[in-house]
């Protein structure tokens, strides 16, 4: 996982920060605003799946992580990717506000949240973020956990 992650350190047309960086910044932020450990790991790792699946990174992401998770949050790395587009389809001309199909849904907030104040603000090359050594041992008790969403 790690290995994989260290691998996404490459740069994003249009950022100034690697998709690693992203990465750490969005669990970053996730860590300083008292989010669980398992979310903290799934914002370290919602984007995992980029290189491989650019279109449907979110769904590979939830994948992953699927085994460990509450369904909470896996159903929120699963959404990031759509949620996500408010921030930006309407300057392609598409539509923005698929994310209000899921209003009402119980988990609806919560993606707002990690989209909003998580993962879209994690662009920012000055922002103080923490290294990745520092989210191994998270990484790791989370992956150790007895996998239980299997089947
Ligand atoms: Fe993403
Ligand atoms: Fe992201």
């Amino acid at each position: 996982m790690i290995r994989v992650l260290k691998g996404l350190d490459y740069s994003l047309g249009g950022y100034k920060v690697s998709r690693l960086e992203h990465s750490l910044q969005t669990a970053t932020r996730a860590l300083r605003d008292n989010a669980s450990e398992e979310m903290i790991v799934a914002a370290l790792l919602h984007d995992i799946g980029d290189k491989i699946a650019p279109l449907n990174h979110s769904e590979l992401a939830a994948s992953v992580l699927k085994p460990f998770v509450s369904e909470k949050t896996r159903w929120i790395v699963e959404k990031h990717g759509l949620f996500q587009v408010y921030h930006y389809n309407h300057y392609y001309g598409k539509e923005r506000n698929l994310r209000n199909n899921y209003k009402g849904h119980d988990f609806y907030t919560d993606a707002i949240n990690f989209v909003d104040k998580w993962d879209q603000a994690s662009f920012d090359p000055n922002y103080d973020t923490m290294k990745l050594k520092e989210f191994i041992p998270l990484v790791g008790k989370i992956f150790s956990r007895d996998p239980y969403r299997v089947f």
